[in-house]
């Protein structure tokens, strides 16, 4: 699961569309740190509006999340699961026995269970920005697994991955699936799987899903979906940002845009104002023309090769790439390259 936010409560928001001019000082109480207030008012105000998709993920975010997963346009998720299923024993082998699991962004752990019977990793470390969240899986499955040592950090591992000493050193894999490396720009997600390298030894490697560049069409519909997910998905965004930052977003008077740039090879969402109109936010406000954007996500698309120089670049040297039969997703195995 992508990195959730500092909230897992919603905000009763008022119900919207029928809301009034109102004074710049009736702002509605901000819920959000004031390091996240101030990141939400930065990006509000710039000229080209963006937001991070990490506000995406507040409880009604994280569900709806799950929901996009199940969508028949949304392929990601079951392409690689299929690609697990199918290739699971080879990456088994690849990897060998009495390995340290690193799970960046575990969610329910459900992912990295599924190879726990075939890996037999020495431990399994699960990694989160909720703690309290992985405590459950974690304990589940520490009961089904007993002979694996279990450990669950709640950690923001996109601004720093530094492990505690109760993790092993020996054989630390770190696993990567979903292909949430595509929230980053290339030179971010280099700079992130640099850390990952500098965490482990040279004995070290990385087991990552990463999706693939195809036809535009599809990519098209899988971030904007015939029945809406995806577009309350990024819609509730919004909502969240009312809680985090005092803000009054009218959600009606804005519309999902979900769209392939080739240019650039990744999906871009964004916020499109339906009609002029003003957002007031704790400490700040903005008049956005109809047609205006707020940027809210990139999801890169890489070709294999692509991705493979990414790893590289990064330190690590790919080992075996699977892919489903219409090469829409891959699954990279990749060995720390020696000092
Ligand atoms: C969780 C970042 C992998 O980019 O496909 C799904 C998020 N956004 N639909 C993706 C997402 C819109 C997803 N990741």
């Amino acid at each position: 699961m992508p990195p959730d936010t500092t909230t897992n409560s919603l905000h009763a928001v008022p119900p919207s569309g029928k809301q009034g001019p109102r004074p710049a000082s009736s702002a509605a109480l901000a819920h959000g740190s004031a390091a996240v207030r101030a990141e939400i008012a930065a990006g509000l105000a710039a000229r080209q509006a963006e937001v991070s998709p990490k506000f995406l993920y507040d409880a009604l975010g994280s569900r709806l999340f799950e929901a996009i997963c199940e969508l028949p346009e949304y392929y990601p998720t079951r392409t690689e699961a299929a690609i697990f299923a199918a290739h699971g024993e080879a990456m088994a082998r690849a990897i060998g026995p009495g390995s340290t699991l690193i799970d960046l962004g575990a969610g329910h752990c459900a992912k990295a269970a599924k190879l726990f019977t075939r890996l037999q990793p020495a431990q399994y470390v699960a990694i989160d920005i909720s703690a309290d969240f992985l405590r459950e899986s974690i304990d589940s499955l520490q009961q089904r697994f007993p002979a694996i040592d279990m450990l669950g950090l709640g950690l923001d591992f996109s601004s720093s991955l530094d492990l505690p000493a109760s993790v092993r050193e020996e054989r630390r894999v770190f696993f990567y699936p979903g292909s949430s490396i595509g929230n980053f720009t290339p030179e971010q997600a280099c700079a992130f799987l640099r850390r990952a390298r500098a965490q482990c030894g040279d004995d070290g490697a990385l087991l990552i899903g990463i999706d693939l560049v195809k036809d535009s069409e599809l990519l098209d519909a899988a971030y904007d979906d015939a029945i809406g997910v995806t577009a309350a998905f990024n819609l509730n965004l919004l909502r969240h940002l009312n809680h985090l930052a005092g803000a009054d977003f009218d959600v009606r008077q804005w519309r999902h845009r979900g769209r392939f740039n080739a240019a650039e090879s990744r999906i871009e969402m964004h916020l499109e104002a339906r009609h002029d109109l003003t957002v007031t936010w704790q400490g700040g406000q903005r008049d956005f023309d109809a047609g205006e954007r707020i940027h809210t996500e990139n999801s890169y698309k890489y070709r294999q090769s692509a991705a493979v120089g990414l790893l590289e670049q990064s330190g690590f040297q790919a080992r075996e790439v699977w892919t489903d039969p219409h090469g829409w997703f891959a699954v990279i195995y990749a060995h720390a390259i020696g000092a």
